[in-house]
């Protein structure tokens, strides 16, 4: 198979990381968390008092990190500086953090800027919220995923309590929907299906059953531009 790029854009809790990393291991590609690249720039804001709607400290504070994502076939982490963050980097106040700095054009500038670095060479599976209409509007396949508001904060409910913290669905609930608005109603490069992006539902599937559908377009997408390097 060649190397295509995989853009899987959607909201919180729609399956995104655990469908995107399984799709990776199956074709045999990179799999790129760019959220992970927000949460990188809010935990140092957080950790150095960079107040979160500074746009100037913020850009400036992203354009001198160095942010490295290494993805092996078994694991995926996180530096900041050097320094190993994976694990702090999924808390739900850096997850509210992240959704405030990605409002700021200076840091997406920095961090688009790093994420096409990234892929060079294709053979990627990016997600986000943006990959396949900003990062990559020529990715070879592009999927935006989706699943009702309910479900998706079941998920993140469970997600959460698997790291020892136990919160109530009502409070996930509205962190998942002001997490949304957020994303969805942001000036620069909201969430939005990229009008020639796969929609898939995913609230009655789950996550293999949904990277297996992605693993069979791929493959589709893949035939079809062999045939026509051929011809
Ligand atoms: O995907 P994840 O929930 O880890 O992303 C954290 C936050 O980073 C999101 O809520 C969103 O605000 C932001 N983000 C973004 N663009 C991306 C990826 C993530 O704005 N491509």
């Amino acid at each position: 198979m060649s190397e295509l790029v995989i853009a899987i854009d959607g909201p919180v809790g729609s399956g995104k990381s655990t469908v995107a990393r399984r799709v990776a291991e199956v074709l045999g590609y990179v799999y790129l968390d760019s959220g992970a690249m927000y949460r990188a720039v809010a935990w140092k804001a957080l950790r150095n008092h960079v107040p979160l709607d500074s746009e100037e400290e913020l850009q400036a504070m992203a354009g001198a990190s160095r942010i490295d994502l290494l993805s092996t076939d078994d694991s995926f982490r996180v530096l900041v500086d050097g320094a190993d963050v994976t694990d702090e980097i999924r808390s739900a106040a850096v997850a509210q953090a992240a959704s405030k700095v990605a409002v700021i054009a200076g840091v997406r500038t920095v961090l688009v800027k790093e994420q096409r670095r990234a892929a060079r060479g294709g053979g990627v599976v990016m997600e986000g919220r943006d990959i396949g209409t900003v990062v990559f509007p020529d990715a070879g396949l592009k999927i935006f995923l989706e699943a009702s508001v309910e479900v998706r904060a079941e998920r993140r409910r469970l997600e959460h309590a698997q790291k020892g913290e136990c919160l109530e669905l009502s409070e996930v609930l509205e962190e998942v929907r002001q997490r949304d608005r957020r994303d969805r109603e942001r000036a620069v490069s909201p969430l939005v299906r990229a009008h020639d992006a796969v929609l898939v539902d995913n609230t009655a599937m789950n996550a293999e059953e949904t990277a297996r559908l992605i693993v069979l377009l791929a493959r589709e997408r893949d035939g079809a531009k062999a045939a026509v390097r051929k011809v």
